[in-house]
C-alpha cells in the first residue's frame, strides 16, 4: 500500500494504472474512520481493481464555529484499516498542497445545498463540491463511493458530476449502525455516556415516522408532530436542528407523503451535531 502526500504524485500512480487498464475506485474521507468507512472501502474494493482512499480534514467546509481544529483525528489506525481492506493507495494531503494562498475558485450547487443541513452550516456544501471537485481531479477516478448517511452531500455530488459533465460515476453506500441504531459517525466521540444513552432514539423516531405511513398517515404536518415529541419523550438532552420530509432527489419538501419520501433529521447532542434519515414512503 503507497501513502502519498502530494496530489502530483498521486496523478502520477493514477495515471499508470489507467494506463494498464485498471479500474479505479475512490473514498474520499475525513479520516478518523470506522465502520461505515469500511464499508466504502469494501464496496471499492469489490467493484474495482485499484482502490484510492483519501484522508484529509478539509477546512472549507466547516464553519467559522465549528469543529474543525478538534475534528478527530487517528491516522495510524486508519492506515492499518486501509491496508487491512486492500487499498492499494492511500492519499493524505497538506492543507498547502490543496489550497493555493490565493484559492479564489468555487464549486456551488446552490439549490440542493440550501435547506436541511445547509440552512444551518452556510458554505459547508460549497466547501464540500469544492474539494470533492478538486479529489476528482487529482485522484482522477472511474467509480467513487460516499455514505446515504450524509443524504444531501451525496444528492450534491451526483447533481455536481451531472453538471459538470465530470467522468465519475458516484455510488451511495448504505448507512452503517450501532447494535442499536444510531447511524456511525466520526462525530459520536464527542458524545458523554448520557448523550450516547438517548442517541439511538434519532434512528428510533425515523422508524417510529416509517411505521406511521405503513399504517396509512400521509400528512407531512402529522407527521412532523409525532416526530417532535418522540424526541422530546426519549431524547431530552437534544437540541433539535430540523425534521424534514422531503423528495430524496430533489430535496424539495413534501406536504403529503407519496413514494419516494425521505426522513432527515439533524440534531445537536452536547458537542455533536448527529444527523440521519430514513426513506419513508
Ligand atoms: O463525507 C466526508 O467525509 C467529507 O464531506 C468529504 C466527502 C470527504 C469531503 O471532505
Amino acid at each position: 500500500m503507497k501513502i502519498l502526500r502530494h496530489p502530483d504524485a498521486v496523478r502520477e500512480e493514477v495515471m499508470q494504472w489507467r494506463c494498464h487498464g485498471q479500474q479505479v475506485g475512490f473514498v474520499p474521507t475525513m479520516g478518523y474512520w470506522h465502520a461505515g468507512h469500511v464499508s466504502l472501502l469494501d464496496a471499492a474494493r469489490q467493484r474495482c481493481s485499484k482502490v484510492v482512499a483519501s484522508i484529509f480534514v478539509n477546512p472549507t467546509q466547516f464553519g467559522p464555529n465549528e469543529d474543525l481544529e478538534r475534528y478527530p483525528r487517528n491516522l495510524e489506525n486508519d492506515l492499518a484499516l486501509a491496508q487491512a481492506h486492500g487499498v492499494d493507495l492511500v492519499f493524505c494531503p497538506q492543507a498547502q498542497d490543496m489550497y493555493t494562498p490565493d484559492h479564489d475558485t468555487w464549486v456551488e450547487v446552490p439549490h440542493l445545498s440550501q435547506g436541511l443541513c445547509g440552512a444551518s452550516r452556510p458554505g459547508h456544501f460549497r466547501g464540500v463540491a469544492t474539494v470533492v471537485t478538486k479529489l476528482f481531479w487529482i485522484v482522477q477516478p472511474h467509480v467513487a463511493f460516499f455514505g446515504e448517511k450524509d443524504w444531501q452531500q451525496l444528492a450534491v455530488i451526483r447533481a455536481m458530476v451531472r453538471h459538470l459533465s465530470c467522468p465519475v460515476e458516484i455510488v451511495g453506500c448504505p448507512t452503517v449502525r450501532e447494535p442499536d441504531g444510531l447511524a456511525m459517525s466520526s462525530r459520536n466521540v464527542y458524545l458523554t455516556a448520557e448523550e450516547r444513552a438517548q442517541a439511538p432514539a434519532l434512528f428510533a423516531m425515523l422508524q417510529n415516522l416509517r411505521q406511521r405511513v405503513a399504517g396509512g398517515e400521509r400528512n407531512v404536518d402529522a407527521l412532523k408532530g409525532a416526530g417532535l415529541r418522540y424526541l422530546a419523550e426519549h431524547l431530552p438532552l437534544g437540541r433539535l436542528d430540523y425534521l424534514e420530509i422531503v423528495h430524496p432527489d430533489t430535496l424539495v419538501p413534501r406536504t403529503q407523503v407519496e413514494p419516494p419520501t425521505l426522513a432527515a433529521v439533524a440534531l445537536f447532542l452536547g458537542k455533536a451535531r448527529l444527523i440521519d434519515n430514513l426513506c419513508i414512503g
